[in-house]
């Protein structure tokens, strides 16, 4: 029964690390102690589209929280009370699902007095079924890092919760390796929505489910410095077999004291080198850190020969390290108290071009090349929520927070758009559309008016080559234009609503196109031979579908 569902390995190729989504599942996990009353839990939902709705489910009394309309760029606040922190090590329904009609982007937030952990949800789409675990052993980490180990007996373990995203009842498959080598399985069964927290002290080594799950990295009070403690929150990303280079950049904010990687395949690991081939080999899921010298003093660039997670450790901090092949073009950061920042990772040759909102970064920002590497970070205290975004180049974007202690600690802030846009957080692209209808040409003017943003206006190569693309993803047909001929010169002009010249610089004509006036005095684009959409003169009485415009629509805030 094991080797069946073990033997079920899939390989997402191509997961996107988009935070945007419809559908989302979590859970809080404890945060200190069971005991202890004055942390309280939120959920920060951003909306990015107009008139958006969105449910709040907790599955443990199935009631539904609902708020309806909410225009683009709200952040609706759901103050949670501590009650909805699971802290068994058991089968619960304490998860939170989240739903909306229109894209959204969800943190969850850990909070006690002053303090603000936040972390990503991530959507539905970027969940997987398997999920390998990295070897964390609560002892052996707080022992290398000369702390004093202030934790509670029963807070000895980091946690794995388990939640099934999916409406049916399904099996986990759990495989851990002991110190002997020896692996074990067993299996759990996970009703619909509903989570399982495990232990893991380091056996654990690969989770195999049914159907897509969520994996959250827990501990509820993991030593830092200054006999102080956080609680850990880091949702796993499933695993990609993909056997690309990567190259992972240690910010030194972070002050790494590990980094763990979870692997089971071997690959090659370099510092401070860009051919990862001439690196040590790490064969299992392993501390890479002690393979690498100097990593204190001489921090900068790790680079592997397949595409892995490599977590950070810390005290008091596990940390997802943002690779740079998932470096994205905008990022949404919700930055709560004066003890917040982003933490900004760009080329060091288009620092200047970072934005924050629409506006350029405040001039006092220090930027801190990051030695060898060809990037420079830098700290960014600002508005409490901006979109920080790059024109061209991929930039990476981390939340961090100072806590009270002087612990650092941080998360991947929310992802956008991993493209990179000249305008800005694009959330849809410009595309055209054709009506499903046919029409004379000036209802099919008004139909565009009111069901699109322009009738189409075709006045370059560029928006002619845009059109013949969206186009040839329907049906091969033709379609009416902005464009028409004065009925008195007979010259030929783009019909625009906006101030946009009207004159014609760029044409299309087929052929033979156009015809004399008296044939026609609009024009429309028809399918030809060559696949083109050449454009040909028609009378404006006569019925074809209208070819409408969407501008793209970018977020704001
Ligand atoms: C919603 O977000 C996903 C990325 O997560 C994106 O691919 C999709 O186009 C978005 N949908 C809309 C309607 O914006
Ligand atoms: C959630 O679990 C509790 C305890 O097991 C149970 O009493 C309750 O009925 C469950 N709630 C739902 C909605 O299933
Ligand atoms: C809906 O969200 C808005 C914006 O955050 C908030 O002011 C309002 O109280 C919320 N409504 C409900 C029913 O929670
Ligand atoms: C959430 O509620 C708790 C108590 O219920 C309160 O202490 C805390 O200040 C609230 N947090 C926010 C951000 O409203
Ligand atoms: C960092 O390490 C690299 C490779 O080990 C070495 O070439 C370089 O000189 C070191 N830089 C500093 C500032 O120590
Ligand atoms: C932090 O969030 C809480 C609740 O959303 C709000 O009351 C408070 O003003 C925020 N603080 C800052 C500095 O933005
Ligand atoms: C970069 O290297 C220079 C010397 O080569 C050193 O002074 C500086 O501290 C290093 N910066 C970082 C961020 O490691
Ligand atoms: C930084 O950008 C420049 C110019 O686009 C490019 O030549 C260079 O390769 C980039 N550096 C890195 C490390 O990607
Ligand atoms: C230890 O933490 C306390 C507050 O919790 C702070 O006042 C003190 O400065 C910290 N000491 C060090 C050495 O970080
Ligand atoms: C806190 O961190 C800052 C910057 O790293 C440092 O200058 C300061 O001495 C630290 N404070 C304590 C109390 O450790
Ligand atoms: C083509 O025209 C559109 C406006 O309709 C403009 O936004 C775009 O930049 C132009 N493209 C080129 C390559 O000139």
């Amino acid at each position: 029964m094991l080797a069946v569902l073990l033997t079920i390995l899939f390989f997402n190729q191509g997961l996107s690390l988009d935070n945007r989504g419809t559908s989302f599942i979590t859970a809080f996990p404890e945060n200190i102690a069971v005991y202890y009353g004055k942390t309280y839990n939120l959920f920060k939902i951003t909306t990015l589209h107009p008139d958006t709705t969105i449910s709040v489910t907790y599955m443990a009394n199935g009631i539904v929280k609902t708020n309806t309309s909410l225009s683009e760029g709200i952040v609706w606040t759901l103050n949670l009370t501590k009650q909805v922190e699971e802290s068994q090590l058991m089968s619960s329904n304490k998860t939170f699902r989240i739903t909306s009609d229109k894209n959204i982007t969800v943190l969850s937030v850990s909070g006690w007095e002053g303090r603000f952990q936040s972390h990503v949800v991530q959507p539905e789409q970027n969940l997987g079924n398997v999920y390998l675990v990295p070897s964390l052993n609560y002892n052996n980490i707080v022992k290398s890092f000369n702390l004093m180990m202030t934790s509670d007996v029963r807070f000895l373990n980091f946690r794995l919760m388990i939640i099934n995203a999916v409406d049916m009842v399904k099996r986990v498959t759990i495989k851990q390796v002991n110190e002997m080598g020896q692996s074990q399985e067993d299996t759990i069964t996970l009703n619909p929505y509903n989570l399982y927290q495990i232990p893991i002290d380091g056996l654990v080594r690969q989770i195999n489910a049914e159907d897509k799950v969520a994996v959250i990295l827990t501990h509820p009070c993991f030593d830092s410095n200054n006999c102080s403690c956080n609680m850990i929150l880091n949702q796993l990303q499933p695993y990609v077999s993909n056997s690309n280079n990567d190259r992972f950049l240690v910010p030194p904010i972070f002050s790494a004291r590990q980094l763990l990687v979870a692997t089971n395949e071997p690959f090659q690991v370099c510092q401070s080198c860009f051919t990862p081939e001439t690196g040590v080999w790490v064969q299992t899921s392993s501390d890479i850190l002690s393979l690498l010298q100097n990593l204190k003093n001489n921090i900068s660039v790790i680079s592997t020969t397949i595409q892995v997670s490599l977590r950070l450790i810390s005290p008091g901090l596990v940390l997802d390290l943002i690779p740079i092949s998932k470096f994205s073009g905008c990022y949404l950061v919700d930055l709560n108290s004066s003890c917040n920042a982003a933490l900004v990772i760009a080329n060091t040759s288009s620092t200047d071009a970072v934005r924050m909102n629409d506006q350029k970064l405040p001039t006092n920002i220090i930027w801190r090349v990051i030695n060898g590497t060809g990037y420079s970070c830098a700290l960014v205290e600002g508005g409490r929520i901006s979109t920080i975004w790059h024109p061209f180049a991929r930039i990476g974007v981390y939340m961090i927070e100072r806590l009270d202690s002087n612990n650092t600690y941080g998360s991947a802030a929310t992802v956008i758009n991993t493209d990179p846009d000249n305008g800005g957080c694009l959330l849809t692209p410009e595309i055209f559309v054709l009506g499903e209808d046919e029409m004379n040409w000036f209802k099919s003017r008004e139909y565009c008016m009111e069901n699109a943003d322009q009738f189409a206006r075709l006045n370059n190569e560029s928006s002619q080559a845009k059109m013949t693309l969206s186009m040839t993803r329907r049906e091969p047909t033709e379609g009416w234009i902005s464009l028409r001929r004065s009925l008195y010169t007979t010259d030929w002009y783009w019909r625009n609503e906006d101030t946009f010249p009207p004159n014609v610089d760029f044409t299309y004509w087929e052929n033979g196109q156009p015809d004399k006036p008296e044939k026609g005095l609009c024009a429309s684009v028809s399918l030809d031979p060559s696949k083109k959409f050449k454009w040909r003169s028609a009378r404006c009485c006569s019925k074809k579908k209208p070819v409408c415009y969407k501008r793209p629509k970018y977020f704001t805030l």
